[in-house]
């Protein structure tokens, strides 16, 4: 039968937590597929914001959504901005009371897209701590982790560091992993204390 995927993990761990009405990040939105899954978590009164630096990502995106026309679907922000800019764009009395922040790391993985656009280390961890501050107490990141790519692999150990440095009083770290394929992709979350 095999375990879980990451994804699934990953959509599982924030299914048991986001409850309906509350707001949550996208901070990779590519083709849209966790920021669909986000956008039906929170429901019709919740609210999701998905960021990407790639037009070409959120029209991908916008399209899911459009496709589904479901109203019980959360109303979806795209923005694009980069994940490091979140506590900058998201409103002020949001901060501390979101439910969920998702990264999904690497490249944009759709036909045509420009595989050199990639998430880097430094925003990457500025977008992380920026999510600690956002999140409500228990609320959760999920981050998506590829090291079998070309700088994926530095990426997915400086995030590792973060995770497993972070004082227990600021969250709870684990992680996901295949530990016979150590270039498979791999889930590490944190529930915020
Ligand atoms: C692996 S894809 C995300 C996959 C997505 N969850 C999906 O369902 O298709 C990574 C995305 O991160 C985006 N990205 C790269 N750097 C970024 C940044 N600084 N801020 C926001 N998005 C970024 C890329 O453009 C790419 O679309």
């Amino acid at each position: 039968m095999g375990f879980m995927s990451v994804l699934s993990f990953a959509h599982k761990l924030i299914g048991e937590r986001l409850q309906p009405g509350e707001r949550a990040i996208d901070a990779t939105a590519g083709t849209g597929q966790d920021t669909l899954f986000l956008a039906r978590a929170c429901g019709r009164r919740g609210r999701v914001y998905a960021f990407d630096i790639q037009a070409k990502a959120l029209s991908l995106a916008r399209r899911r959504l459009e496709k589904e026309q479901d109203s019980r679907l959360a109303e979806v922000t795209l923005l694009e901005r980069s994940h490091a800019e979140m506590e900058e764009v998201l409103p002020a009395d949001l901060h501390g009371r979101v439910g969920a922040v998702m990264f999904n790391l690497g490249y944009l993985p759709a036909e045509g897209a420009d595989a050199s656009v990639i998430t880097l280390t430094q925003t990457t961890l500025t977008a992380l701590e920026a999510s600690l501050r956002l999140l409500r107490p228990k609320g959760i990141v999920t981050i998506v982790l590829y090291p079998g790519h070309q700088g994926g692999d530095e990426e997915a150990d400086a995030v590792e560091k973060w995770a497993s440095t972070l004082p227990p009083s600021a969250g709870q770290a684990i992680v996901y992993r295949q530990i016979q394929r150590p270039g498979a992709p791999y889930l590490i979350a944190v529930e915020k204390k």
